[in-house]
């Protein structure tokens, strides 16, 4: 099948494409490299030892959109492109409506003129806002927080509109956890050039001395050692569920909402210990303060990604702390 990957030289986009070059499908690619490098793309290659098509420019260009649909036959499309920083989108929420909304209006649009009716969107599990029950199953209570998250649930309103319209439509919703990890070639990964946000990565970076010590934001919550806890699940094993589900939509039309998690929460701490474990580094930290608008705690129930999907997380912690860090040990660009 021909896949169009947008956003695809970014953290998840880079690992799906090498599954699903792996899987023997044909990658169309676009990225405008807003926040990825071009580096990226060789890399894919040299993983695989396979070739595929990319255009550089932005998803939003509705003249490129049909010239990548003209030019190439695409089956199904996994739509990665979008901003993903929360913080970043309290401060610029009109970038992130602009360009997370315009990118999903557009592609769909010439998705339709196209006939092409397949789709895959990365969503996020901020749509369930702060979970009344654990594990969080796809039908929780959604609500959001901050214009990232909205983004995400306007876009899951407006791909649910456009079935209802059209049940041609066939489109899978993933609700991702918290992605980490990298692959382990360690020749992709997550890299942020900023002070990263992330827990995962901020932790790499202390361990590779480029920040001094970790920042534990707040030992008060009601969990095992006090501090958050959260679903964190290996990129690569995210990236194999978009193949699971691109079978899934090929095979039927429809709507679908999936939890891609592990099922687990480690805390904070749980992290810091196994990836001094992993790695034989140690990992300077500092409590502080809970960080404004956290949860305490947030896992997911994947029951029916398992049972829909016959997709399931297999990497454990020690995989993803181990591979987050090989990544940044091998780093050439
Ligand atoms: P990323 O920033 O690494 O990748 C996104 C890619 O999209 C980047 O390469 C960027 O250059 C590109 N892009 C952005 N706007 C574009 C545009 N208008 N046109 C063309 N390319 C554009 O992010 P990621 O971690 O790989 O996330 C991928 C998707 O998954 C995003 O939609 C994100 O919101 C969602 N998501 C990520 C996480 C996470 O923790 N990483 C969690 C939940 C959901
Ligand atoms: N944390 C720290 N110190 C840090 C960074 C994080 O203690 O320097 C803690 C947080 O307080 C939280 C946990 O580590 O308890 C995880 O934090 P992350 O920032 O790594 O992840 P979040 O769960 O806050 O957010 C992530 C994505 C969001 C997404 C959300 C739900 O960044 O985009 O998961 O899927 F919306």
């Amino acid at each position: 099948m021909k896949v169009l990957v947008t956003g695809g030289t970014g953290y998840i986009g880079s690992h799906t494409t090498v599954e699903l070059l792996n899987n023997g499908d044909s990658v169309v690619m676009i990225d405008n490299f807003s926040n990825s490098k071009p580096e990226v793309l060789k890399k894919i290659k040299q993983i695989t030892n396979k070739d595929f098509k990319f255009y550089e420019g932005d998803v939003a260009d509705e003249k490129l959109m049909n010239q990548i649909f003209k030019e190439n036959k695409i089956d199904v499309v996994i739509h990665f492109a979008g901003f993903k920083a929360v913080g970043e989108s309290i401060e610029k929420p009109l970038m992130y409506y602009r360009n997370n909304l315009n990118c999903t209006l557009v592609l769909c649009e010439v998705m339709k003129k196209y006939n092409c009716k397949k789709i895959v969107f990365s969503s996020s599990a901020t749509v369930y806002g702060i979970p009344k029950e654990l594990p969080i199953k796809e039908d929780a209570p959604l609500s959001t927080t901050n214009p990232y998250g909205r983004t995400k649930l306007m876009i899951e309103n407006i791909l649910n509109d456009l079935y209802i319209s059209d049940n041609e439509w066939s489109i899978a919703i993933l609700r991702y956890f918290n992605p980490v990890g990298a692959h382990e070639s360690g020749l992709i990964g997550e890299d942020p050039n900023e002070i990263p946000n992330n827990l995962m990565p901020y932790i790499v970076k202390v361990a590779n001395k480029e920040l001094d010590h970790l920042n534990v934001f707040g030992d008060d919550y009601d969990t095992h050692d006090g501090t958050g806890v959260r679903d964190y699940i290996h990129v690569v094993d995210l990236a194999k569920g978009h193949i699971c589900a691109c079978d899934e939509i090929c095979k039927n039309s429809g709507i679908d909402f999936y939890n891609l998690g592990t099922g687990k929460g480690y805390s904070v701490l749980d992290i810091v210990k196994a990836f001094e474990k992993t790695n034989n580094v140690k990992i300077k930290y500092r409590i502080q303060n809970r960080r404004p608008g956290d949860v305490a705690i947030c896992y997911a129930d994947p029951t029916y990604s398992y049972e829909k999907l016959h997709w399931k997380a297999e990497k454990n912690i020690d995989d993803m702390c181990k591979d987050a860090y090989n990544f940044v040990l091998k780093k050439d660009f």
